[in-house]
């Protein structure tokens, strides 16, 4: 089988980016528009091709969400020999569990809904839970960003620098973030009160005249770093924070309001487009020779087991 890189048009950017790293020509996807809304993908010449469909399912997500469906289903009717979505960052993973009752677990019908479209096997970067694989039925390679933004964080690290979880969720990432960088991890304890904004409630460990680096799997409307960074600065920290993220949304007001933060750095990754940054210290760094050492060992059928995230 040919390896082949394909793409919808999620991330045209990434998915030309691993093409490079890989020396692989690249396949855009066509995508007509009906006057209704309604998409059309088409995707010719792969037949019998190692298809990697590079479709990260960002904002507008349901939009991107459903021209993946329905590129992985072209991509079958067009005689794929395999076909892998890539979509370094998985939306609705945050759905993946009822808060109360009535709810969906959003999680979980996006998981059925891509197995059922046809994919083989699933690529994705630093999703949001650690459960999203156990909810797919076919093989989920979950890999990190966080050595890739650790070599840009190690200018910032100082001795008695920490590194902070904004939230309990972070904690893993955060311990990762940690171990890396030789360093140790403070807790925020957040509520989250709205889908805009949330509650940082308690400090565990010692910032008082710290340098602190805060760390999340993303950055969406920005209410959880400003809680945590604005609860780091009353509790003492150094001013100047440095935030990383591997996949920055930044929407709704996400950059007001963080542009009101004394942030130093703000280190986020390419798994989304372009970022509106005129206002904010942003510096993106690609995951894309991430993304293509694992596509290519994948298609060799060799493990990528140092790629992964667990
Ligand atoms: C939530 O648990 C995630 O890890 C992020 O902390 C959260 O989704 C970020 O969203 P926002 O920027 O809207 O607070």
């Amino acid at each position: 089988m040919s390896l082949r890189i394909a793409c919808g048009t999620a991330h045209r950017a990434l998915a030309s980016r691993i093409s490079s790293a890989l020396g692989a020509d690249m396949l855009a996807g066509e995508v007509e528009r009906f006057p209704d809304g309604e998409l059309r993908p088409h995707m010719p010449g792969i037949r019998g091709d190692d298809v990697f469909l590079v479709q990260p399912t960002g904002p507008p997500v349901n939009d991107h969400l459903v021209e993946l469906l329905l590129l992985i289903d072209a991509c079958r009717r067009a005689g794929a020999g395999r076909v892998t979505a890539v979509v370094p960052y998985f939306g609705y993973a945050r759905q993946d569990r009822r808060s109360r009752d009535g709810q969906a677990i959003g999680a979980r019908v996006v998981a059925a809904a891509i197995a059922s479209a046809g994919a083989d096997r699933l690529m994705v970067i630093d999703p949001h839970t650690i459960v999203l694989e156990a909810m797919f039925a076919i093989p989920v390679e979950t890999l990190t960003a966080v050595s890739v933004i650790g070599d840009e964080l190690l200018s910032s690290v100082t001795p008695d620098t920490v590194v902070v979880a904004p939230d309990l969720g972070a904690v893993k990432l955060a311990e990762r973030y940690a171990s890396l960088l030789g360093l140790s991890v403070v807790i925020v304890r957040k509520t989250r009160l709205t889908g805009t904004t949330v509650r940082a409630e308690e400090l565990v460990g010692q910032v008082g005249g710290r340098p602190a680096i805060v760390v999340d799997d993303m950055i969406s409307t920005g209410a959880t770093i400003e809680a945590a960074v604005r609860l780091l600065l009353d509790n003492g920290a150094c001013p100047d924070v440095v935030v990383a993220a591997t996949h920055g949304l930044f929407v709704g007001e996400a950059v007001e309001r963080l542009a009101k933060l004394p942030l130093r750095r703000l280190v986020v990754t390419d798994t989304l487009g372009e970022i509106e940054s005129h206002a904010l210290p942003v510096e993106v760094t690609s995951i894309a020779p991430l993304l293509a050492a694992a596509i290519g060992r994948l298609h060799d059928d060799e493990p990528v087991n140092e790629l992964l995230g667990a």
